[in-house]
This record gives C-alpha cells, sequence and structure tokens, in this order.
C-alpha cells in the first residue's frame, strides 16, 4: 500500500496563479522522503492540499484513504507540522496537545504526551502559556502537536526554522526513530545536510512542477557530469604539470582536482607517482546534493 498518493494535483489560487501543476508522486510505506524546491516552489502548497487546508484539483489518498470522500480517515492517518506557526492563545502547552487529541478521539495517550514533551525539551513548559513560548520552543510544540496520534505518515515542513543546533539534532534523530518504527516521513527543509543523510528519495519541485525523483545516487548517475572532486596534498606542494588543467583550487599544499569520472584517478596517481611526488593525504569528494539540486535547477 502506498502511504501517500498523489495523482494529477493541480492548484490554481484565486488570483489565477498556479502554484501546483499536474503534481504525480507516491510514496511508499517506510519511505523518508526529502522534498526539495526553492522559497516559492510549491512545497507549502502540497503539503497544504494533502492537509485538507487547500482546495485542489486531482486526487491525494493517504494511506488509501481519499482527503477529500473520506476525511476522517485520512486525517487519522496523517501528521502535519505547518510551517506557519498558529496555536491557541489561552491554552498551555500540555492543554494544547490535550485539546489535538481530542480532535482525532484520543484521550487515553497522557504517557505518549509525556514522552513527547521530554523528546522536544519541552517538559518544564508543560504548564506555560503557549505566547511565553519562544520561537524555537513554538517549533517543537508544532512538532509535538503534529504527532499526538501517532499517525502512519507525518509530514514536516521545515520543522526545525530558527531551533538552534544542538535541539535540531534532537528532533531529527526522534524523527529518524519513527522513521525505524515504520513511521513514513516526508520532510521539506532548506538544510539539505540532513536531507543527504536521512531521506532514502529525493523529490524536487520547481515552478510547481516535480522536475526530479529518485535517491540521491540515482540522481547523481542521471545528472550526468556533476563534479566529484580529488583533493590531493603533496610534499613540499610538488605537482606535475601534465595535471596542471585539472586543478580547480589550491590551498597550501593541498590541490583541488576537478574529476570528470573515477576513472581518471589512476590515471592521476600513476602521473604523480611516476613524477617522484610523495602523496600525503587524499580524498575524494562525492557531488553534494546542493549540486545535484542547483544542476537539476538548470542553476
Ligand atoms: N494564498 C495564496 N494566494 C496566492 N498565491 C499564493 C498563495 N499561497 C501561496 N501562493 C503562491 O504560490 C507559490 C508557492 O508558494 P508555497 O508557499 O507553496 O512555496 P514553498 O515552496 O512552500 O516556499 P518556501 O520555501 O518559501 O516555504 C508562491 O509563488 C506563492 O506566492
Ligand atoms: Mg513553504
Amino acid at each position: 500500500m502506498y502511504a501517500l498518493e498523489i495523482n494529477h494535483v493541480t492548484k490554481t489560487y484565486s488570483n489565477n496563479f498556479k502554484a501546483l501543476d499536474d503534481v504525480n508522486f507516491t510514496l511508499k510505506e517506510g519511505d523518508f522522503v526529502g522534498l526539495l524546491g526553492v522559497n516559492g516552489a510549491g512545497k507549502t502548497s502540497l503539503i497544504s492540499s494533502v492537509a485538507g487546508i487547500n482546495s485542489f484539483h486531482g486526487e491525494i489518498k493517504v494511506m488509501g484513504h481519499d482527503v477529500l470522500s473520506d476525511v476522517v480517515n485520512a486525517k487519522r492517518n496523517i501528521g502535519v507540522v505547518p510551517q506557519e506557526i498558529a496555536f491557541d492563545p489561552f491554552l498551555t502547552v500540555m492543554q494544547t496537545l490535550k485539546f489535538q487529541s481530542g480532535i482525532y478521539g484520543v484521550n487515553d495517550n497522557q504517557k505518549w504526551l509525556d514522552e513527547l514533551l521530554e523528546r522536544m525539551h519541552l517538559q518544564d513548559k508543560a504548564h506555560a502559556n503557549t505566547r511565553s513560548l519562544s520561537g524555537g520552543m513554538k517549533r517543537r510544540l508544532m512538532v509535538a502537536q503534529a504527532l499526538v496520534h501517532k499517525p502512519s505518515l507525518i509530514i514536516l515542513d521545515e520543522p526545525t526554522v530558527g531551533v538552534d543546533v544542538e535541539i535540531r539534532k534532537n528532533i531529527w534523530d526522534f524523527i529518524s526513530e519513527l522513521h525505524q518504527q515504520g513511521h513514513t516521513i516526508l520532510l521539506t527543509t532548506h538544510y539539505l545536510e540532513e536531507v543527504e543523510k536521512l531521506c532514502n528519495r529525493i523529490i524536487m519541485i520547481d515552478k510547481g512542477k516535480i522536475i526530479a525523483q529518485s535517491s540521491k545516487d540515482e540522481l547523481i548517475n542521471q545528472a550526468g557530469d556533476l563534479p566529484s572532486t580529488l583533493e590531493l596534498t603533496t610534499v613540499n606542494g610538488r605537482f606535475v604539470a601534465v595535471l596542471s588543467d585539472l586543478i580547480i583550487g589550491r590551498d597550501g599544499n593541498k590541490y583541488i582536482l576537478r574529476l570528470s569520472g573515477h576513472e581518471q584517478i589512476a590515471t592521476i596517481l600513476n602521473a604523480l607517482v611516476s613524477n617522484n611526488v610523495i602523496i600525503e593525504n587524499i580524498n575524494i569528494n562525492k557531488p553534494k546534493l546542493e549540486d545535484i539540486f542547483l544542476h537539476y535547477l538548470g542553476r
């Protein structure tokens, strides 16, 4: 079964602006997918459509339940951490979580709510009013709020904006744990290193259209000649003239070479060794997700 099916989804806002243009993709149960796109690409428009906040044309199913015709079952299976922060200003942190649980008809989950607050480092704030929370704390409460009913599909729209480094790591660890327990995750974030580490698949959206979707390695292969680099440190910074065209940077005795293919490595090393250049350190850098992303955006 698919955790999420997006079929021919188009979203046109009332000013006639088309934010989503025939979007199609699926998430299998257990996927951890990164949804990448620049500001205004359509990520939040898509997530709002899945969450039932936006009207749209096309079909969206969550765990097999149509979000329009089978709303209750679809909603029960999905937890969304929205990009915009909004809380009832008169409730405390714990009341917010209880109220949210009530929406899903869950009322015996105190242990889970306590655990959520602990994992989001908000246990001291359980009885504080939501207005009194800092920006990062509010963001963490949004994550907890989306998880009160332990949804199968968790969608996070930039969950760690404004969250400090240490707690950001804690949130990623927690989300990874939920993934390991079998939850399906769709994540948007501008922290590409995290996507690179966490996600098994990447979907790229630009101007409301999907422009690529695959594993990172497949995206690299499909992109053709993305630059890998070879960093070489040699004794006294010696080098050989025949390789000088490959050099794209130098830092002291360290040279950075652009590789057009991995088979080139042997040629480079042979040239150095046969000219008695002694190599102190060598490092191969695969293309980063950022390079791949820019490639697909055509920038
Ligand atoms: N209510 C609205 N009315 C008209 N246009 C809208 C509305 N909401 C969003 N848009 C437009 O739709 C496009 C996509 O916006 P969206 O919020 O989905 O982008 P995003 O990918 O989430 O960007 P970001 O990374 O900045 O959050 C933008 O051009 C935006 O201005
Ligand atoms: Mg957005």
